[in-house]
């Protein structure tokens, strides 16, 4: 198969950790007979600078046109001061919005490996932890009405509207539910119903969706229970699913849990096959450029690309397969690496898994 993919290197560390990528996908292609041909475009930082936006129309052009999209990371120190639009998470948020990804799946999974790295007791974990967030991408808080305003008695204030509609809460359930299928069968949807009117409705929706999956198992959790849940037996959970903020926030919870932010891929989905492929973790302006990197989590981005918009299971299977039998082999860079273990850096990483394929 021929599959056309838009390249979003970004800022930091970005260029550094899509480069591994690529190099994993190319030895993907030539092992399986596939080609994977690259369109680099800008966004973020990089994007602001040379052409004056962090999104320009002709990269949302770009993506639309091509089969899915890989993307490194965004931000650094040298635009943290742009007004809202003029700032490199503008653009992630513009280009999530532009191809309506919706669904963004956040996977926390603890990997034998590395589990010395987990930051919880092990006898909380050892139970397992193994868990998606399903998380609600382009509504909410994120993209309602915003307004910053001085009032009529000189109070500057801001608001930001947590706005959901029927049909957003149902379509990103049938994502958590379906992935459930897949998996443990379990749902947990989390909200505020007891605050937040929107919640109400989510909980309202989710409930009516939940009724056409009796096969899943399906629970709701208030979202402050939820943070504290994770902590104390994270072992409960197969899908989560919520809305755009507390999604946020939860994936990172989630992921540090698992002690190796540098380790979980993203994937954001819309209705058709195209979807946008990233690491969770940022841009780490610290060490750009200085080939430090953990390239992991945009490796197994690119086997989450291969999975979901490409439907090529085994050449995704063969990417975790070599993620795995590399750290099994003690190969580690510095954000995990621990003692007695042989330190590489990015690019060796990168070469390394694509070795393994
Ligand atoms: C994430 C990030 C983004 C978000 C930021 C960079 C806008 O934290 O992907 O989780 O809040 O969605
Ligand atoms: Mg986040």
């Amino acid at each position: 198969m021929t599959k056309n993919i838009a390249v979003i290197k970004g800022d930091g560390i970005g260029p550094e950790i899509v480069g591994e990528a690529m190099k994993v996908l190319d030895k993907v292609g030539e092992k399986f007979g596939h080609t994977f041909n690259y369109t680099q475009v800008l966004m973020g930082g990089i994007a602001i600078d040379e052409t004056g936006v962090p999104l320009p129309q002709e990269t949302v052009d770009k993506c639309l046109a091509s089969d899915s999209v890989l993307l490194g990371a965004v931000g650094g120190p040298k635009w943290d001061k742009g007004e809202g639009g003029m700032r490199p998470e503008a653009g992630l948020l513009g280009i999530r919005g532009a191809l309506k990804l919706f669904a963004n799946i956040r996977p926390a999974k603890l990997l034998k490996p590395l589990a010395s790295a987990c930051p919880l007791k092990s006898d909380i974990t050892d139970n397992g932890l193994d868990l998606v967030i399903v998380r609600e991408l382009i509504g909410g808080a994120y993209f309602g009405e915003k307004k910053t305003c001085v009032n009529s008695i000189g109070n500057k204030t801001a608001s930001d509207l947590m706005i959901y509609s029927d049909y957003e809460i149902e379509r990103i359930c049938r994502v958590a539910f379906d992935m459930a299928r897949k998996r443990r069968k379990k749902v947990t949807s989390v909200d505020k119903a007891n605050v937040l009117d929107s919640s109400r409705l989510w909980r309202e929706i989710s409930h009516k969706v939940a009724a056409e999956y009796p096969d899943v198992e399906f629970s709701d959790m208030l979202v402050d229970n939820t943070a504290m849940q994770l902590v104390r037996n994270p072992a409960q959970f197969d899908v989560i699913v919520t809305e755009n903020l507390f999604g946020d926030i939860l994936s990172d919870e989630a992921s540090m849990i698992t002690g190796s932010l540098g380790m979980i891929p993203s994937a954001s989905l819309g209705e058709g096959s195209l979807g946008l492929y990233e690491p969770i973790h940022g841009s780490a302006p610290d060490i750009a450029g200085q080939n430090k990197a953990n390239p992991i989590a945009t490796v197994l981005s690119a086997a989450m690309m291969l999975r979901y918009s490409f439907d090529m299971q085994a050449e995704a299977d063969a990417i975790e397969a070599a993620v795995d039998s590399v750290l099994e082999g003690g190969v580690r860079t510095g954000d995990i690496m621990s003692e007695g273990m042989t330190l590489v850096s990015c690019s060796e990483m990168g070469d390394r898994i694509a070795d393994e394929i």
